[in-house]
């Protein structure tokens, strides 16, 4: 199981919309994927038609139990949950006193390893513990960026965390790729300015751009992933190149 984690402390950057849209874009082609919410909001649970009220198990009690079993929840087909809501907002106070808490993720994992071919974490917009132990799970690491130079700036210090996390505890973690998000070719990403973000960002920037796009918006109130809603939309294009790009960066 290749396990990669979208991750930006930003807020609003298409952290969900892109889990929600990679996984449906996974299964699609017949990859087995585990689905991980580690953000209390539970946007991406949400997404995906749970009612996050009534959930006997959350990722809460998974890293609690360092085991998912009990916790995941049949999507699709190729599709499992581990679901989270704001119970799971307490793993960040409740582990405090915990030694090794950023390992309880991939403690759990590990007896999963060959259920699935590919898992996606979601996470919140901040560096909690929750998005510590994701972190550490993780093969690879994807940060969406919403075009902009305020939002660079963001990146790096998310940047410098990542690199503390391998320092310390995944020196294994690679960092997969950033992409753009919310992407409007007209307004603000004159050509100096991709040319800036190559510059900075290296081979680490992926080719394919996220364009604005209403049905990336519409799909998940009606439950669905853009694939299922609008296969034809700029939405789908821009998932499936970006998807595309991944698999081949993390050669699965
Ligand atoms: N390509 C796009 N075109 C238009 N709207 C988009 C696009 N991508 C995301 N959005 C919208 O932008 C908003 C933020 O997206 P999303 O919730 O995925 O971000 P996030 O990074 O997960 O946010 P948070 O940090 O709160 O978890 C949502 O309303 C979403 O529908
Ligand atoms: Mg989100």
């Amino acid at each position: 199981m290749r396990k990669i984690v979208i991750a930006n402390n930003k807020g609003g950057v298409a952290k969900t919309t892109s889990a929600l849209n990679l996984i449906g874009y996974f299964a699609k082609k017949g990859y087995k994927v585990l689905a991980i919410d580690l953000d209390p909001q539970g946007n991406l649970t949400d997404a995906f038609g749970i009612d996050l009220e009534n959930l006997e198990k959350t990722a809460y009690d998974a890293l609690k139990d360092k085991d998912l079993s009990e916790s995941l929840l049949s999507i699709a087909e190729n599709i499992d949950l581990l679901p989270s809501n704001l119970d799971v907002e307490k793993a960040n106070l409740d582990f405090v006193s915990i030694l090794g808490r950023e390992l309880l993720l991939k403690k759990g994992l590990s007896k999963l390893e060959d259920n699935y071919d590919i898992c996606i974490m979601d996470t919140s917009p901040n560096l909690s513990t929750l998005t510590l132990n994701a972190l550490t799970s993780a093969d690879s690491v994807y940060i969406p960026l919403k075009s902009g130079y305020f939002e660079m700036r963001g990146a790096s210090v998310l940047l410098e965390v990542i690199e503390n996390v391998k320092e310390d505890i995944n020196p294994n973690l690679n960092i997969g790729g950033v992409f753009l998000t919310q992407y409007d070719s007209r307004v603000n990403m004159a050509s100096e300015v991709i040319e800036q973000l190559e510059n900075y960002f290296g081979d680490k920037l992926i080719n394919a751009k996220i364009r604005n796009n209403i049905s990336l918006v519409e799909a998940p109130a009606l439950m669905k992933n853009i694939f299922e809603y609008k296969p034809n939309s700029n939405g789908a294009k821009d998932y499936e190149a970006l998807g595309d790009e991944i698999l081949k960066r993390e050669q699965i």
